[in-house]
């Protein structure tokens, strides 16, 4: 029901973090991480940006010490080898990346990713040590037939079984409407609600110890929203798109989260 969680854990921080996509340079990269640098010395929940690879490095040198963490946007299901283009998991891992997002709408849509595949690359960066950040969401179609539940389970159903029961608590989770990505459409707090409680069901149900798993939403995010959304209770932050590439607008963002009960 919304506004209910049976799993409510007082221990789960909010988790902010930028998906830049393929954005930036080194010059426009340097300005946005110094200015977020400057609005996060004191900030009481986690921080982070997931940036094009070739930027990692930069990251890395701006970052290290900071209380923003970094990451990539995605990773090879594949350990090594002849495929031409990818990226390893350990090759992330060297940049001491913490996290990884994995089976982002736009890689589903774009590239033909399946829920094998994502379980797949999960359990790739599980192994290297890295944290996946895991998308799941359903289509406006999918929402106006009533399949919503049905679909977002699924999917996390086939990526949970990709990853053992422990990894299962490693893992963060962000729900991702598609017909909210990029549209200025944002789901309600209630409607969020309601399928991060479900979504934490289903992780609890693999492994009880998933109630500490951060459930963030994505979907036109903005810092008019972010407070709204982030007090319901199984809302632990954000995956942030455009208002990650605005200093002012992802600083609020994290403020609100900070805020957030
Ligand atoms: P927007 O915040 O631009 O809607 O993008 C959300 C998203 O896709 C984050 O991964």
């Amino acid at each position: 029901m919304p506004g209910l969680s049976k799993y409510v854990d007082p221990m789960r921080r909010k988790l902010i973090a930028g998906n830049w996509k393929m954005h930036g340079s080194l010059a426009a990269n340097a300005a946005l991480l110094n200015g977020i640098l400057a609005g996060t010395d004191a900030v009481t929940c986690d921080v982070a940006v997931c940036v094009p690879a070739p930027y990692l490095a930069q990251c890395k040198s701006l970052l290290s010490g900071s209380a923003v963490a970094w990451g990539a946007q995605d990773v090879s299901m594949h350990t090594s080898g002849a495929y031409t283009g990818e990226m390893s998991a350990a090759m992330i891992k060297e940049f001491d990346c913490r996290y990884v997002i994995v089976g982002h709408s736009e890689r589903r849509s774009g590239h033909a990713e399946s829920n094998e595949a994502v379980g797949r690359k999960a359990a790739q960066a599980l192994k290297a040590g890295l944290t996946p950040i895991v998308c799941v969401g359903e289509t406006l179609v999918q929402r106006e037939s009533g399949a919503t539940a049905e679909v977002v389970l699924g999917q996390l159903d086939t990526i949970l079984g990709a990853i053992s029961e422990q990894d299962a608590a490693r893992i963060v989770l962000a729900y991702e409407p598609v017909w909210a990505i990029g549209t200025g459409k944002t789901a309600t707090p209630d409607m969020a609600q309601e399928v991060h409680a479900l979504i934490r069901g289903k992780l609890v149900e693999r492994n009880p110890a998933a109630q500490s798993v951060q459930v963030l939403y994505g979907g036109s995010m903005k810092p008019d929203n972010a407070g709204q959304l982030m007090s319901m209770p199984d809302v632990d932050g954000g995956l942030i798109g455009g208002a990650a590439l605005k200093v002012d607008d992802f600083l609020a963002i994290v403020r609100a989260a900070c805020a957030a009960p």
